[in-house]
């Protein structure tokens, strides 16, 4: 399953992504939030933050005006590797590097083209496996273990 959610500033951008799941059949989950009304981001980062660190979702996409909010709060949650990409090359990078299972980017920020490309390579493209990039995500981990108890 796939955690969604935005802020009033990533809705519209969420709403094309959601059509993309649904063209692709791949269930998901919509946090929130439902409309335009202007909300709080961490509301919304948070919950999808959380559903993807206990395993409820296998990944998270978040979107706010520019996907740093989002981005920042899903990164304080233990587990989460949250990436913000406005480029193909980053959302490959991420996945095969970072072992990234949240993807955040922002609706003032990119077109709708690019963001389901985006969105489209981020969720085909597998972690490398590489021992290298084991072992750094291994140090995230111990960072996380130092600083968020
Ligand atoms: C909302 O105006 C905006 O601040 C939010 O969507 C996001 O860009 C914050 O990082």
């Amino acid at each position: 399953m796939i955690a969604i959610g935005s802020d009033h500033g990533g809705y519209a951008l969420k709403v094309h992504v959601i059509k993309y799941l649904q063209e692709k059949g791949l269930e998901y989950k919509d946090y929130g939030c439902f409309d335009t009304s202007s909300v709080d981001y961490p509301d919304f980062a948070l919950p999808v933050a959380e559903a993807v660190a206990s395993g409820e979702a296998e990944k998270g996409i978040i979107i706010c005006g520019t996907g740093i909010g989002v981005s920042i709060v899903a990164n304080k949650v233990k587990g989460v590797r949250a990436a913000l990409c406005s480029d193909c090359f980053s959302a490959q990078a991420t996945r095969e590097h970072n072992d990234s299972n949240v993807l955040t980017f922002g609706e003032r920020v990119l077109g709708p083209g690019l963001a389901l490309k985006i969105v489209d390579i981020w969720l085909n493209t597998p972690f490398s496996q590489d021992s290298r990039h084991i072992r750094r995500i291994d140090k995230i981990s111990a960072v996380e273990e130092k600083y968020f108890k």
